[in-house]
């Protein structure tokens, strides 16, 4: 095996082996890890390296859980992940119309507003914030939140809140999935799983801004200087 370090500049798996390690998770997450907008199953296609490699450290080393899934995993090194993880962040594939808002209007709004302000009296902060204000994401650790399923965006929100879902430390999101209210997550939810995924959903280079807080697994992100001396 090649060193890790190595491993992320080029392709080192040939593309045969690669697509008969990864056929396991096709079976799940879709074809070319497109998944659907309906149903449970995030779409992986295209996501930042970095954070796909974090999220399937964390589920082998129990900061998630989904067993059907983990068992695939659970003994397979970093090197291994990290480049199973280049494979899916590298598919380029479009993503299909967003599904029909699930929600009233009056919590569509309350969604938005959340997403775009945050809340500053309730220490809530616009989500757009860390996650670039087309919503797609920064390479290579912050994930978009466009194009998933609105079940799966409650689920993730509510076992950040219940601990049952966990990042490196510091934990940003479990300070902030505490924050809201079971309304303010279906609310946010309903809205984002409704909106359109804008320029292919490529994740954004840099934040305009300094991150408003610390969070684990994105080292190359500046945050607001009144916070990195905390
Ligand atoms: C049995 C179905 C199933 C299989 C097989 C499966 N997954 Fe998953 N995967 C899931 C589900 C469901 C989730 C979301 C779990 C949760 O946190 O609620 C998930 C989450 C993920 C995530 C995190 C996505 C995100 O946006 O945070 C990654 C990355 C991932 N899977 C990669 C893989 C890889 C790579 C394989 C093959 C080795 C694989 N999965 C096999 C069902 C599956
Ligand atoms: C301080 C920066 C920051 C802010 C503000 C922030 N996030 Fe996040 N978010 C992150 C990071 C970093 C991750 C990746 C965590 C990990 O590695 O597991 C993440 C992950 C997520 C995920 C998981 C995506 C997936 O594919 O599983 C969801 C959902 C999410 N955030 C929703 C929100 C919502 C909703 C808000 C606003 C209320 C918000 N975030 C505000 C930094 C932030």
């Amino acid at each position: 095996m090649p060193a890790s370090a190595t491993a992320a500049a080029a392709p080192t798996v040939p593309a045969a082996a690669m697509a008969s390690r990864v056929l396991a998770c096709t079976a799940c997450h879709g074809k070319e890890g497109r998944a659907t907008q309906e149903g449970y199953f995030p779409r992986i296609a295209g996501k930042p390296a970095g954070y796909l490699a974090n999220q399937l450290l964390n589920f082998r080393d129990g900061r998630r859980s989904y067993p059907q899934m983990t068992y695939l995993i659970e003994h397979l090194t970093d090197d291994y992940l990290r480049e199973m993880a280049e494979h899916f962040a590298a598919q380029d594939v479009p993503y299909p119309p967003p599904p029909a808002p699930q929600a009233p209007a009056a919590a569509l709004e309350q969604g938005r507003r959340l997403v775009h302000q945050g809340d500053a009296a309730r220490r809530i902060p616009a989500c757009v914030s860390c996650h670039g204000s087309a919503m797609t994401g920064v390479a290579p650790s912050i994930p978009g939140l466009l194009g998933l399923p609105r079940d799966y965006l409650n689920s993730q929100l509510g076992a950040w809140k219940t601990g049952q879902r966990r990042a490196h430390a510091p934990d940003c999101m479990a300070d902030i999935a505490r924050q809201l209210t079971p309304d303010d997550v279906s609310a946010v939810s309903a809205w984002l799983a409704a909106q359109p995924v804008a320029g292919g959903g490529k994740p954004a280079r840099t934040l305009p801004a300094a991150m408003p807080a610390r969070c684990g697994g994105v080292a190359e992100v500046p945050v607001a200087a009144a916070l990195s001396a905390r």
